[in-house]
């Protein structure tokens, strides 16, 4: 793990690592893969133009969200099963997340319970898929409050799965061992994410979860402009445009790409979040002259954890916010707040 030097570099470890299954369904993506490469190539078409003498001794990549002061714009994104790629799963991931002074979004589909997680003093936020029984997702909902969980991501982009053509060859499935503590008072066969059955949730329910919930609501997934407006409309407290790490719908935008149009209608008024690509300090610095607050990774903390337990997780957010020091100091931007268009060529 000592030789990785960028993000991509635990790709190959973990490939190493990992059974093939496992693998195939962190890597995997949608249909053709389509999108997978536009999230990439989107950031890479993106040239930056630098300022130079510039007085860069102080970088300050702090920001506010939700009240809180984070050290850096750096995220982890909800990544179901983690038992796939460490024995000690979430919890071994949050420990990283501590380590690393990230905020750790924990998904539905953790093969670890919340309250365990939590005992890591973890900072953690939970991905929701809303049940088609509505009493479930109460209790999760009362339950990640207890245990101090600070926002919800209410993941709207997956009423079902994308056509996973890639883990399917690899013949993924989830090891029976495998618990899902969340989701095993519904019966995995009833969960739409994994039996697939359809699972229309509508704003409706974006309603109905922020009035039930006491802390912040953001949906997750949302790739226009007018669904943008929509969740304001209906009191989401923020948006993660996102999509799904390419996992759904092949053929949509790069979310770079996805970002301009939505951080125009969202016009500051609520946190914006973007995932999907991030793999350099230059892509974090990109998403923010487009107009996110902060971004998630998800399948290049997974890497890490599978190559390295909770010191893989934060030796991948360690070179990325390195990589976010130097990009910023190469931009003459000592200040990841004051990032704007003027770093585009
Ligand atoms: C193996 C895997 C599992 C995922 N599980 C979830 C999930 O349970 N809930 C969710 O909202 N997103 C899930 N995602 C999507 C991620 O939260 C995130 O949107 C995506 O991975 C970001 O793109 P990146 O992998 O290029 O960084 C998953 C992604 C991967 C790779």
């Amino acid at each position: 793990m000592h030789g990785a030097l960028c993000l991509t570099d635990f790709e190959a470890l973990a490939r190493e690592r990992l059974q093939h299954f496992a693998f195939e369904f962190l890597a995997g993506a949608a249909g053709d893969e389509l999108t997978l490469g536009w999230n990439r190539a989107a950031f890479d078409r993106i040239v930056l133009r630098p300022r130079v003498l510039v007085d860069v001794d102080a970088i300050d990549t702090t920001l506010e969200l939700f009240g809180e002061t984070l050290a850096h714009p750096i995220l982890l994104a909800p990544v179901a099963y983690q038992k796939l790629f460490h024995a000690e799963g979430e919890v071994e991931a949050a420990r990283g997340a501590v380590a690393s002074d990230a905020i750790y979004v924990v998904s539905t589909a953790s093969n670890c319970a919340i309250e365990e997680i939590a005992a890591t003093g973890a900072r953690m936020w939970l991905q929701l898929y809303i049940q088609s029984d509505r009493e479930v997702t109460r209790d999760l909902v009362a339950r990640a409050e207890a245990a101090g969980v600070r926002a919800l991501c209410l993941t709207v982009d997956t009423p079902v799965l994308g056509a996973r053509n890639r883990q399917a060859r690899a013949q993924f499935a989830l090891p029976p061992e495998l618990s899902t503590p969340h989701l095993d008072t519904v019966g995995r066969d009833r969960l739409s994410v994994v039996s697939n059955k359809r699972q229309s949730i509508t704003w409706k329910d974006v309603e109905w979860l922020q009035s039930i919930a006491h802390i912040p609501v953001l949906l997750k997934g949302i790739l226009t402009g007018d669904d943008a407006a929509l969740a304001l409309d209906h009191g989401a407290r923020g948006i993660v445009v996102s999509n799904h790490g390419a996992r759904n719908l092949d053929t949509v935008p790069a979310t770079i790409d996805a970002l301009s149009e939505v951080a125009e209608r969202v016009a500051g008024r609520v946190p914006l979040l973007l995932d999907g690509g991030i793999r350099r300090g230059t892509d974090v610095a990109k998403a923010r002259a487009r107009g996110a607050n902060a971004v998630l990774i998800g399948r290049s903390y997974a890497y890490g954890l599978a190559a390295g337990g909770a010191e893989g997780v934060a030796r991948v957010v360690g070179i990325l916010r390195e990589e976010l020091l130097s990009t910023l100091a190469l931009l003459g931007k000592p200040r990841f707040a004051d990032v704007d268009r003027s770093i585009f060529w």
